[in-house]
Order: structure tokens, then sequence, then C-alpha cells
């Protein structure tokens, strides 16, 4: 979603905003602008991609050392020229860019016009642009601060102000905003891997906090616009991640990156082969622990739910799972003896943020599993369990999902062990078959070229179901879920015993019906499933372990996965779930990278 790049320094800032709004282009956006300072203010915006923009820029070629830039991925207004931020107020004062959502902008709009200002646009974003220059006192810090007074929402706003010419002013609530630090010139980006090329050097800007930064100065303000001393920290992360080495699309490296991304993950989890977590309960918390909630969107949510399964059969401990948009407003049961978890990728996500929120404020421990070191999510979470799968460019999640996956059995073995229901013994065997998971991904990855072909069998529906039992469920889930998001056929995942209290009356001839079976004891139902489906003329493909030899008498394809023990299927049936939406997605000719309408981080509600 929406992204912020800004720079002020000796060089020409132009190179630098593209080359950073570029880095921030894996996050969904359909518009995209910048602003540069020279004499005066150059904005430059366009609709689609940053080539469409990076061609104006070539053709004006603004010159100057203090610019912002910004990628919109539209909800107020559609996404166009005049909707793209940057905005300018309409005295010249100020242009700015924003990420989040103002939702008090009709009102504030509203009570500007009456003030005779005028809006070119329809975004909720110009409202601020227009407040600040009504509420501008010739103090930039001051203004900004009651800017914000009036603000109701969530926002990270970048500015260039008319009588400064090499500041950037910025102010943030509930929208990530980072300052790195050079030499003789500083940056501010939504993210971390904006700047990457530039400065290890970050400082992660708190809510509520106000900034000036200078080419050679970063000074921070409360809201009392008292100056605050600041930590600037090192950042360790990858910038060559961004790279498809050599593969067609990100997707399809991500997805051969699980081997590694799964065993990054759980190495530090599981030195010397002991279940070890990165941070400490309270005392006494595992015993007195009543309930676990599991937080998340998308696919996270199905890492969530097949947590369910596993974490209620390994710990017999109730867990509730919940979409964030819902548990966040729906007065959820919590108290001090609930262990709440967060996942999410980005470590961004609008609605589990505020989930987390919710539940620290009622005394629940929170534990977040979070693949971005640094994020919001992680710094507020009581303990955090970060998965190491790199950085993930592809809006559809696929190494990030096998990581936290992984995470869950560690935890899931972890609490187990501590309420003594699983001896030594038998937690050896299970930490074993975690740390053989990166090789059995390896095998199955294998089925590249099976999926391939069916492929072009998929790619010609119009409809597709995922049905399966017990953990294969959620799998099931995902699976529609990858399908439908980046090829645009409609996909249903459904547990394979509902299907007859409704959706089998959408199977016809030639209906692709994918069927998850990797549970000995749920097999013989699943064959009586199968045969329900195929008996209507579906065309089932089958996903089973490499030892249900004789799936081959009741389905039309099967692929085989390496056997596991029973929870841990879901981190091999995946694969080939996933590699069926890669390969459909790019016989269909589609952008399988950015899907229409989608972004990779979800930071509005
Ligand atoms: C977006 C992405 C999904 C992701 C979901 C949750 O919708 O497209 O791939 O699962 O957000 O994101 P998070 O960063 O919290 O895991």
């Amino acid at each position: 979603m929406c992204g912020i790049i800004g720079y002020t320094g000796n060089n020409n800032a132009t190179p630098i905003l593209i080359e950073g709004l570029k880095r921030l282009e894996y996050r969904g956006y359909d518009s995209a602008g910048i602003a540069v300072k020279n004499d005066k203010v150059v904005v430059i915006k366009e609709k689609g991609r940053i080539d469409n923009l990076t061609r104006s820029v070539e053709k004006i070629n603004p010159q100057g050392t203090l610019g912002i830039g910004h990628t919109r991925w539209a909800t107020h207004g559609i996404p166009d020229k005049t909707n793209a931020h940057p905005h300018s107020s309409m005295n010249g004062i100020v242009t700015l860019v924003h990420n989040g959502i103002i939702e008090n902008y009709i009102e504030l709009k509203n009570d500007l016009i009456e003030n005779s200002y005028e809006f070119t646009s329809h975004t909720d974003t110009e409202v601020i642009a227009q407040l600040f220059d009504y509420l501008y006192d010739g103090n930039p810090i001051t203004s900004l601060i009651k800017t914000a007074k009036k603000l109701e929402g969530s926002y990270a706003v970048a500015m260039i102000i008319k009588d400064y010419d090499d500041k950037i002013f910025a102010m943030k609530k509930d929208s990530p905003l980072i300052i790195g630090k050079g030499d003789n010139e500083n940056y501010l980006a939504s993210d971390i891997p904006a700047i990457l090329p530039y400065t290890n050097d970050c400082y992660i800007v708190n809510d509520g906090e106000f900034i000036e930064l200078g080419k050679d100065n970063i000074k921070v303000f409360d809201e009392n616009g008292n100056e605050k001393n600041i930590e600037i920290q090192k950042v360790q992360l990858h910038s060559d991640s961004a790279q498809k080495n050599g593969y067609d699309y990100f997707m399809q490296k991500e997805i051969f990156e699980q081997p590694k991304a799964v065993k990054d993950t759980i190495l530090p989890l599981t030195p010397n082969g002991k279940i070890t977590l990165p941070f400490e309960f309270p005392e006494k918390f595992i015993e007195n622990l009543n309930r676990i909630n599991i937080v998340a969107c998308g696919s996270a949510f199905h890492v969530g739910v097949a947590g369910k399964y596993i974490i209620e059969e390994m710990t017999r401990i109730p867990v509730n799972v919940d979409i964030a948009s819902e548990f966040r407003y729906r007065n959820p049961i919590i108290d001090k003896n609930d262990l709440c978890i967060f996942i999410s990728q980005s470590g961004e996500t609008a609605d589990t943020l505020a989930s987390l929120r919710e539940a620290k404020k009622r005394g629940a421990f929170t534990l977040s599993v979070v693949n971005v070191p640094f994020s919001t999510i992680a710094r507020e979470s009581d303990g955090v369990i970060y998965t190491n799968a790199g950085t993930e460019i592809a809006v559809a999640t696929t190494k990030a999902f096998s990581a936290q996956l992984s995470v869950i059995y560690v935890l899931s073995a972890f609490l187990s062990q501590k309420k003594g229901l699983m001896n030594e013994t038998e937690i050896k065997k299970f930490t074993d078959e975690i740390l053989s998971l990166p090789q059995k991904i390896q095998f199955a990855l294998e089925c590249d070229t099976i999926t391939k072909n069916l492929a072009e069998i998929i790619c010609q529906k119009q409809n597709v179901f995922f049905i399966g039992r017990g953990v294969d469920y959620p799998l099931c889930l995902e699976g529609a879920l990858k399908l439908k998001e980046i090829s645009y056929i409609h996909c249903e995942g459904y547990g394979a015993g509902e299907l007859k209290h409704g959706t089998i009356s959408l199977i016809e001839d030639g209906t692709v019906v994918v069927a998850v079976a990797t549970d000995k004891k749920l097999y013989n139902k699943m064959v009586s499933n199968i045969k329900e489906v195929r008996s209507r003329g579906a065309f089932v493909i089958a996903v089973v372990c490499d030892d249900a030899e004789n799936i081959k008498e009741f389905a039309d394809e099967v692929i085989f996965v390496p056997k596991t023990i029973k929870h841990l299927s879901p981190s091999l049936t995946v694969i080939p779930l996933q590699l069926l939406a890669y390969h459909t997605t790019v016989r269909k000719g589609l952008d399988v990278d950015k899907p229409r309408n989608l972004a990779k981080s979800v930071t509005v509600e």
C-alpha cells in the first residue's frame, strides 16, 4: 500500500526519489508522484506504474536537493493523476505526501471550503495540506502540532514548506515512518528497504512525534513542541533480496526459497536440537494459561486456522482464531490469562496492529510472529518470534507463510512440553521432524512440472474448489486464496464434509476440485468426498503424501508430497497449491507479482 520517500542533502533528489519509489513498488500502488524543490516546487505525478512517472520526469528533468515522493494505492478518489500525491495547498505554503486515512476529512473539508479553500482532488490527503496552510503560523512544528490535533485517523505525512529550502517536516500516527541518517544528507521513508542502498542508520519515528529533517540534523519534537533526544540504531537488512536472481517472477523465486526460509526460521528456535523461544513468558503464565487467541489477516489468518488444529491437539489449550478486522471491533473476551498471537509478514497491517493494542489494553500477553524486523507490531508486542524468510516482494505471500507455519509448530511443541504433555523422547522426535522440513520441502518442489501441466487445464476454468479435512482444510483456504488472488479465477476453499451443504450444487462437468488428503484417520472420508464430486463430473486433482498409493483409483491426477508426521503436513501440501496458482497465472499472461487492486502491506483498515 502507499509508500513515502523523502530526501534532503547535496545531491539531486530526483533519482533518489525514483529509486526509493521503485523499492516501495512491492507494497502495491496505482499512481505515483514526486515533488522536487529548487527555487520553486516542481510536482510530477502519473497514473499507473513508476515507469510512466519516470518518462514524465525525464522530460522535465527537475533539479533540486530537497524532495518527497509517493506511491498511492487509491482509497478516497479514483487512481488518477489529480488524486496522486504530492498535494499542494491552495496558497502554495505546503506540498505533502500521506499514507493512511483521515477519517474526519469531510467535516474538515467543509470547514475549509467555508473559509474559501478550493480543492482540486477527491482525496482525504488534500485536506491535510489545506488545513496546514490554514493553520500555518510561520513555525512549521507548532503548525504541524495544531494540524495533528484536528486530524482523526491514521497518517504518516512528509512535507516541504515554501520558506524552507533544505528541510522536510513530518509527523505520524498509526502509520510507519522512518528516518535514515547519512553524511550531510538525510532520508525519510515509510519502510526501511526504500533507503537501504544509502544508509543503515535509522530512527523509527513514534506516534505523536514531529520531525524537522535538515540535511545535517534530525530534530524530533513531542506533542508539546519540546525537542527530544533520539537514538539512531543500525538496521541490518539485506538490500539484495529485491532481485529476481534469474527467476521470471519474485513469486517463483520466493516459492523456491522456502527450504531456506523455513530453515532460517527454525534453526534459531532449536539450538542444539532443543526448543528455545527468544523471549520469556511471565512467571506462572503457562500454568494459568486459559486460552490462546490467534489474530491475523489474509494468508497469515490461514496459518492461524492451521494453528488452531495443531495447538489444540498438542496442548489441549482452547484456541480462537480471528480475522483482525473483526477481532478489533467485536469486544472479545480476553484477560491476563490469555495469550494473544498476532501473525503478520509486514508487521504493519493496520487491523492486526489495532487488535494487538486492544489485546494489550485487556491485559493479555501479546506475542507476534513477524517477518519484517523493527516493524510496529514487532516493537509493540510483549514477545516476538521473527520469521527469517527474508524480504518478500510478490504481493501473494509464499515463503513468509511457510515460515509462519514453522513457528506455529515450534510454539505448539514448546507449550506441550511445558504442560507435561510430551516427554523428552516425543519432543526430540517432533523437533527432528521439524528440522527435516527444509529438505522435504525441497522434494515437494519437484511437483513444479506436474503443476505446470495442470495449469494448462486450470487456466481455462471459471471456478476451482479446494477441499480438505482437519489441518488440510486451512490449507485449502490458502490454496483457494492463492489461486484466486493472482489468476482471477473464482475459487473456494471448503471443509470437504461441508461441501454437500451447498457448494456441491456448483460442481458440473469438468469443474476442477483440488482434494488435499494427508490425514490417515480422515483419508477414507476424503475418498468418499472425492467420489461424490467426481460422480457429478468434477476433474479431481488429489494432493496426498507419497504413501497414499491407491489414490490413483479415485482421482484424475495425483500430486504426491513427502510423508511427515500429521501436524507438519501443511508445510508440504502448500507447495503444490502455490505452484498451481503461480503456473496458472503465468499461463494466463497476468502479472504474477502485482495482482490488480491488491497491496502487499495493508496499512489502512
Ligand atoms: C495482504 C497481502 C497478503 C497478506 C495479508 C496480511 O492482503 O496481500 O498476502 O497475507 O495482507 O499481511 P501481513 O503483512 O499482516 O501478513
